[in-house]
């Protein structure tokens, strides 16, 4: 057994009082990746950095069909026996539509100063399009309003994938009328809610949606066409830019920014050829919709010329999708290795366990991109099954900063899913010492980012509370805060308490 195998399995067999002890962290220190005690102590925030979390809509709120709801692709897909571990749905999930109150009062508790929420949009406009549904827009309001109560500062996601089942009936993604009735519905949110939200991100994580929705079915609409993909994706381009300029119209404090879901890529070798498809993986996964926003046109992710006649692309478009963003959210939980595929001959979809993870065939992903992605697993694995791996995200955020002439960054989301529980013998605390860690070191990269100069603002853990974790049900809990879903009790975890310490203190020896 090599050291990180006895450090993991010591880990999972380790009562709770072990797990947090120094021996752990020595043994930490020599695991691949990890981030030297030291530099963890040395971490400094600045002043007013916002420390926040994030949830989304499908996988907290509950109420499916409640106050005039509107089916959501989400529903459908869960309701349809065979596609979610465990058999569970999100009906009920965490029933913050009706607990919000409660759990803002928590995120005050643990000294947040800003919540990333999403909103559901057949909640608003139960088909899609049309006059807002009055009860809907009420609740998030009410939302809103309980989160400036406690201090905490409103951060609107406008779609976290629960696309109106109407709107599918009309096509989805591909279809690009979608691009105008998503302006719509942006520009409603702003309207009722611009007086009291600054800060709007369109979409989040819109390659991954695009592609598992549409590009290899294993999320709904389980669609499995990379024509559509890309048809998907230059619709989602011209609807991120429309809905910057309706909020905009509409409310005159907003803020866009965005919440993109990024890995770091690095070339397998150091050969011309890796080192160009890594690009073009950053170019097709992280940058796609920052560089159409930001520049107002497509970065090179593709071998040769963009295919724009598969992505449904119009003379034109270049104007409407120039919308430059005020600010750039992103996600970070983990990194890939990339390596050429262009001369595969059998390419594949690539399909995903969890939802960072991405396994690719042995050839290539596609004919277009022609690259290999994989997730190494160098570093240790959580049970949810990512590498960590915190050196990623110094990595990204000073990479964006560099390409995107050092603009304002949040991040949007990180986390790690580990299952720990409340244990009796602790009187019910949740001892995830791992969680801890994981932030620990990845934060203090982070610190390192800031410290070399990258202008960050916010970072949001994944997540507030354990919830509805899409096609993996109740199998994987991200949450500062445990969640007994037979009866909606909240515990805070270990973690919730050390996270809360940090976000009062700016510093993470805490
Ligand atoms: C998604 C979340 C998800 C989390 C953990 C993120 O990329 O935005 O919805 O729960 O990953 O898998």
């Amino acid at each position: 057994m090599n050291r990180r195998q006895f450090v993991t399995s010591s880990l999972a067999a380790a009562g709770a009082t072990l797990l947090g002890s120094d021996a752990h962290i020595a043994a930490a220190d020599q695991i691949p990746g990890s981030v030297p005690s030291s530099a963890v102590q040395q971490a400094r925030f600045p002043e007013g950095f916002l420390w926040g979390t994030a949830t989304a809509a499908y996988q907290v709120e509950g109420a499916w069909k409640e106050d005039g709801k509107g089916e959501s692709i989400w529903d459908k897909f869960t309701h349809t026996v065979g596609k979610v571990k465990g058999g569970t749905t999100g009906d009920v999930a965490c029933d913050q539509y009706n607990l919000c109150a409660q759990d803002m009062a928590l995120a005050k508790r643990l000294n947040q100063k800003s919540y990333r929420f999403s909103i559901s949009w057949p909640r608003v406009q139960p088909s899609g399009t049309g006059a807002p549904n009055v009860k809907g827009m009420d609740h998030y309001s009410r939302l809103v309003d309980v989160m400036l109560e406690n201090g905490v500062r409103p951060f609107c996601t406008i779609y976290h994938w629960d696309l109106p089942q109407a709107l599918e009936d009309r096509g989805g993604w591909p279809n690009r009328d979608l691009a105008s009735y998503y302006a719509d519905y942006a520009g409603i949110l702003a309207k009722y809610l611009g007086d009291r939200v600054t800060v709007w991100a369109p979409f989040n994580m819109p390659w991954s949606f695009t592609y598992m929705g549409y590009g290899v079915g294993t999320f709904p609409p389980c669609r499995a066409h990379f024509g559509d993909f890309l048809k998907a994706a230059h619709t989602v381009t011209l609807a991120q830019a429309e809905a910057l300029r309706s909020i905009k119209a509409a409310s005159s404090k907003a803020t866009v920014g965005s919440a993109y879901g990024m890995c770091p890529a690095y070339p397998k070798t150091d050969s011309e050829a890796d080192r160009a498809a890594a690009a073009r993986y950053h170019a097709m996964n992280n940058v796609f919709f920052l560089e159409a926003a930001m520049k107002g046109h497509y970065p090179k992710a593709f071998v040769g010329e963009p295919p724009y006649e598969l992505m449904g692309f119009k003379p034109g478009d270049e104007k409407i999708m120039h919308a430059p963003l005020d600010w750039v959210g992103f996600h970070y939980y983990t990194r890939r290795i990339v390596s050429d595929a262009s001369n595969a001959h059998a390419f594949g979809g690539g399909s995903f366990g969890g939802t960072e993870i991405e396994i690719d065939p042995a050839g290539g992903r596609d004919p277009y991109t022609r690259f290999r992605a994989v997730m190494p697993t160098e570093g240790p694995l959580t049970e949810s099954g990512l590498e960590v791996w915190p050196r990623g995200i110094y990595d990204l955020v000073t990479q964006i900063s560099r390409e995107y002439d050092h603009p304002i960054i949040e991040i949007t989301e990180s986390g790690c899913g580990y299952l720990d529980a409340p244990y009796d013998k602790e009187n019910g605390r949740v001892p995830d010492a791992r969680r801890i860690e994981f932030f620990r070191e990845e934060l203090a990269e982070l610190a390192r980012a800031i410290a070399d100069g990258a202008r960050v603002r916010a970072f949001h853990a994944w997540s507030l509370i354990d919830n509805f974790e899409w096609a993996n049900g109740h199998t994987e809990r991200y949450g500062l805060i445990y969640v007994d879903y037979r009866d909606q009790k909240r515990t805070i975890k270990d973690s919730g308490f050390w996270y809360g310490r940090v976000s009062a203190s700016n510093r993470l020896d805490v």
